[in-house]
């Protein structure tokens, strides 16, 4: 309960310190999109561009044509915005909907990981060109070579799929977004073993789930021998048999030091 109240205290913050932001030239404008959706229970955190016009007047991502077609193929996958947490390279709108500039998304970069790290989740989608070259840090990324290529970026797995833009002006597109939801939804069920990253040697996913080791020397005994786990920023495993992740999950949402 606690727990829940301090999240939803942090949900305002952000969309409070996105609503007051003026890092930019974009923030010149009052139409401020923050993050939409789930952040509780997500399954994905959705990485999109930056806000079209439909958006900038609704204050929310992806409600115009390429939401509706979102939606659609979030239900072919068989999920739902129920499952997700949506979040924009930009929190502003661009004009004339040109690509965000690289200083813009650096600006609003704070904002972004405060946003992705408010989804308790550990696996995400990129939609587009924009946010893989960006959490890649390679300005000349090409989606069609990186699709599926799962990497490692804000402690969170990602995976690289087509805007629902693109799809909308090439159908052929429209499976490739589908599997690559399904995709990510197989990793967060465990069912696809999710790589451990070299720059993150300290994560790892057990059965589904992002654990983090940790210095036990900074943990009281008692926890140690009673608890398997407490939380941190995610949860942490002391020791990794599929017993201890199940308690941990049967915990989730208690805090324990
Ligand atoms: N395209 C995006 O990338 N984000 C939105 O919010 C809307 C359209």
């Amino acid at each position: 309960m606690r727990d829940h109240l301090e999240h939803y205290r942090t949900r305002l913050k952000v969309k409070a310190d996105i609503n007051s932001c003026n890092r930019c030239p974009l923030g010149d404008s009052p139409h401020r999109v923050p993050f939409d959706g789930n952040t509780w229970t997500p399954k994905l955190v959705l990485l999109g561009e930056a806000p079209g016009a439909s958006e900038a007047i609704a204050h929310r991502p992806f409600v115009g044509a390429s939401g509706v077609y979102l939606d659609h193929m979030l239900a072919m996958a068989g999920t739902s915005r129920e499952d997700v947490t949506i979040v924009n390279t930009v929190c502003c709108r661009p004009p004339d909907n040109r690509d965000p500039e690289w200083s813009e998304m650096a600006a609003c970069g704070s904002h972004r990981l405060a946003q992705v790290n408010l989804a308790r989740t550990s696996f995400g989608l990129t939609l587009g060109r924009i946010p893989l070259a960006l959490l890649t840090d390679i300005p000349g990324v090409s989606v069609g070579k990186e699709i599926d290529h799962g990497f490692w970026a804000d402690e969170k797995f990602w995976i690289p799929t087509y805007h629902p833009a693109y799809a909308l002006r090439n159908r052929g597109a429209e499976s490739v977004i589908v599997n690559s939801i399904r995709r990510a939804l197989q990793y967060v069920s465990g069912e696809l073993e999710t790589p451990v990253d070299p720059k993150f040697p300290n994560y790892k996913v057990v059965d589904g789930m992002l654990i983090k080791k940790h210095d036990t020397s900074l943990v009281p005994q008692k926890y140690l021998e009673t608890w398997p786990v407490f939380l941190h920023r995610e949860w942490v495993v002391f020791r990794h048999d599929p017993e201890m992740v199940r308690a941990a999950k049967d915990l989730r949402g208690q805090k324990l030091a």
